[in-house]
């Protein structure tokens, strides 16, 4: 993959340069030494407060709304030098903790999203755009082409890097950073280039207002999700603590369910909802006595039945924990079987949901790969012959035919499943 995000990094940075030069070599700059210096440290102030989407590595500035303002006011040239120059984080200038590679994609991104955007606001503005809704119709092209190639850029990255389908991460990230938040930014800049054409440089203090409101919702946004994320982490730590097999056991199913869905070719936002899933699976275990859970004998019928219950108990705790709606369903119905013989409700086949299938099968491989108080751990191989004999009865075929792909491609991870847990 570094071959190959490498060569993606300089074609990138190729076109950003040769984009660049022809649009400042086209276009005129429209705007004064102050004009640029206020731009500039507006958009260095915004761009050193970004603002993280809890577990999803995606960092929102608000330096956006100032470049897009910047093309606006004074045209393509500024607001790529904005866009590339400055989005510059102090973060990003500490190549001891970044990847200096980051930073060039991130300067060649953004220099080819503010390049697309700008040039296209220099072709539709035509010889004058007076305010009206023209320049609505006008503005609004710009900032869907900056938003369009922008995530088409990141996705293309990501997939690369981690060698992932590309309409799937492209799909997740329009999901991520949605168009709503987009387009209250989209606003603020009209109003902010509107108000600095009107008004000038002595209201820019006032613009940092509306900006940092826009931030400081969108913050309390994303610290809901963070919550709910905290909460699971902490659910599982603290089932850690009362039986450490089924805290990592959990880890290891979630990282499972997540190879597998990605290999059944659903969209990375299922892929994420399946992961929280698998994640809470067990939970309903919390509470069964640990003589029960780690029984080396044959359990007695009122053990099972304690058992039996804690699909229903995981589910009814997730409704608590999950920010997804439909993880109690799934999880209640872990253990079914493809067969109908399974428990608590005895479904069958397809009527099961497919992200419960998902999990049983990465439950049973990952129940005979590790050592239990009743059962030594088992290879690969055997683990493989054992789910073969279970396509059909307690398994999905499907589901365990991706699961063996899975494998395949990584048998070293997989090799000895009990290292997942410390090495992902
Ligand atoms: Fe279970
Ligand atoms: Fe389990």
């Amino acid at each position: 993959m570094r071959k190959e995000i490498n060569r993606l990094i300089y074609v990138l940075s190729v076109l950003a340069i040769a984009l660049s030069t022809y649009v400042i070599k086209s276009y005129p700059f429209r705007a004064g030494l102050t004009d640029v210096l206020i731009f500039f440290a507006l958009a260095l102030i915004l761009e050193a407060f970004p603002v993280e989407i809890p577990g999803r590595q995606i960092a929102l500035s608000m330096g956006f709304i100032v470049s897009y303002a910047g093309i606006l006011l004074f045209g393509a040239p500024i607001g790529i030098l904005l866009n590339g120059l400055g989005s510059i984080s102090p973060e990003e200038l500490n190549f001891k903790s970044h990847d200096p590679r980051r930073f060039i994609f991130n300067r060649a991104n953004l220099m080819i999203c503010a390049g697309l955007s700008g040039l296209m606001y220099e072709i539709l503005k035509g010889p004058s755009l007076d305010f009206g809704w023209r320049y609505f119709l006008v503005a609004l092209s710009v900032a869907l082409i900056y938003w369009f190639s922008n995530v088409t850029l990141l996705s293309l990255a990501i997939s690369i890097d981690k060698g992932r389908g590309f309409i799937g991460t492209w799909v997740y990230y329009i999901s991520n950073i949605s168009i709503i938040t987009y387009l209250l930014h989209f606003f603020l800049a009209l109003v902010i280039a509107q108000s600095y054409k009107l008004l000038g440089p002595i209201v820019m203090p006032i613009y940092i207002v509306p900006v940092f409101i826009a931030r400081y919702l969108f913050i309390l946004a994303s610290e809901v999700s963070r919550t709910y994320d905290q909460a699971i982490s902490t659910l599982i730590k603290l089932l850690g603590v009362f039986d450490s097999y089924t805290s990592n056991h959990s880890l290891r199913v979630a990282q499972l369910s997540e190879d597998i869905a990605r290999e059944m070719g659903l969209s990375e936002v299922q892929v994420e909802r399946i992961r929280n899933a698998a994640l809470l699976h067990d939970l309903g275990k919390i509470g069964l006595p640990l003589n029960i859970l780690n029984k080396p004998d044959k359990l007695t019928r009122e053990e099972w039945l304690q058992i039996y219950r804690h699909p229903i108990i995981g589910a009814d705790i997730s409704k608590e924990v999950s920010r997804f709606k439909e993880v109690p369903l799934w999880i209640r119905h872990h253990h079914e079987r493809y067969n109908g013989n399974g428990y608590p409700d005895n479904l069958k086949g397809e009527e099961i949901p497919l992200e419960s299938r998902i999990i049983a099968c990465a439950d049973a491989f990952d129940a005979i790969t590790t050592d239990r108080p009743y059962s030594r751990r088992r290879g690969i191989e055997e683990a493989k012959a054992e789910l073969s004999r279970s396509m059909g009865t307690q398994l999905d075929p499907k589901v365990v035919s991706a699961l063996f792909r899975v494998l395949e491609k990584n048998s070293s991870l997989y090799d000895d499943n009990q290292k997942i847990v410390k090495e992902k």
